[in-house]
């Protein structure tokens, strides 16, 4: 005989009430997020703590902070690895980092302002840092001339704190060049050390991309940025809140700056008139406007 095993229970009210105190306590703000992948995140999270209810679970969460986290870990998904998606980072490396160098030094401008939103564990933005690091070197010009900043930012503390020790399991670094994985890696016992010549250039921060009270991170002061990577993150988001996103994201780029999408992930009609698509396979635009 088959035996009876109940499988927890998520009501649609009990799941608004969990996600309205996570807001409340947390100020994480995951009402807008699509339902479906949500529910199967909570679902996870009330089978691996044993409780059989979502209301048994907001209690769990009230007593064990530690919970959070694991939730948080569980609402956020991190896939990525270093050059994801290798068309996107050639784009970048043959097309965009020359084209913003070129500008700045016509316009006798230092600072080279580049964000990645949802930055997971890191590697996008240290792609881009590797990228970086490896023009200057070719074009034999000195990176020193330029104060170049690099922002990771994600609204899962966990995921920075490994970001800011820069150890990769090998699967991270399946897609790294063989030059650049001997140049700016450091291989000891299967794991992947960045070079401290990498580290130095990233900054990290803890930033909710959905925050309506701060549109870019704190720590970027001023949010001119010349390049901004959003990928792979406002598949999560229902569409009201993807507009939202990708308004406050060209709010904060330069005129003449890149913003660079997931695969899956596209510019809607209204925000044509501010973009043009410089590759619509590479997901890459460019701001329009007087540099
Ligand atoms: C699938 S990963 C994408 C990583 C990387 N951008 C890439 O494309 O490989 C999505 C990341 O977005 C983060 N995230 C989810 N909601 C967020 C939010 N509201 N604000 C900032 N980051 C968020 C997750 O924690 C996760 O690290």
């Amino acid at each position: 005989m088959k035996e009876n095993i109940q499988k927890p229970g998520i009501d649609d009210q009990t799941l608004e009430l969990l996600l309205a105190k996570m807001e409340q306590k947390y100020g994480c703000d995951f009402s807008q997020y699509r339902r479906g992948t949500i529910k199967r995140r909570v679902y996870k999270r009330l089978v691996l703590s044993g409780v059989s209810d979502c209301q048994t679970y907001i209690h769990l969460l009230e007593q064990d902070p530690e919970e959070y986290k694991h939730l948080i870990q569980d609402l956020t998904i991190k896939v990525s690895c270093f050059f994801r998606d290798p068309y996107v980072f050639e784009f970048l490396a043959r097309i965009v980092i020359p084209e913003i160098i070129k500008t700045k030094e016509q316009q006798h401008d230092r600072a080279i302002r580049i964000w990645s939103a949802g930055c997971a564990y890191g590697e996008e933005i240290y792609s881009v840092a590797i990228l970086l690091i490896d023009y200057f070197e070719h074009k034999k010009k000195d990176i020193e001339n330029f104060d170049i900043f690099l922002f990771g930012t994600d609204i899962d503390e966990e995921a920075l704190a490994k970001a800011r020790r820069g150890i990769y399991e090998e699967e991270a670094v399946l897609e790294v060049k063989k030059r650049f994985l001997d140049k700016y890696f450091v291989c000891k016992n299967g794991l992947y050390q960045l070079k401290e010549e990498v580290k130095r250039l990233v900054t990290f921060c803890q930033h909710d991309i959905t925050s309506s009270k701060q549109i870019s991170p704190p720590i970027g002061v001023v949010c001119n940025y010349d390049l901004i990577l959003c990928r792979n993150l406002l598949i999560y988001f229902n569409v009201p809140l993807q507009k939202q996103v990708i308004s406050n994201l060209s709010r904060s780029l330069n005129p003449g700056g890149y913003l660079v999408l997931g695969e899956a992930e596209f510019l809607f009609k209204e925000f044509e008139p501010l973009f043009d698509t410089l590759d619509l396979r590479a997901k890459v635009y460019q701001k329009k406007g007087e540099r």
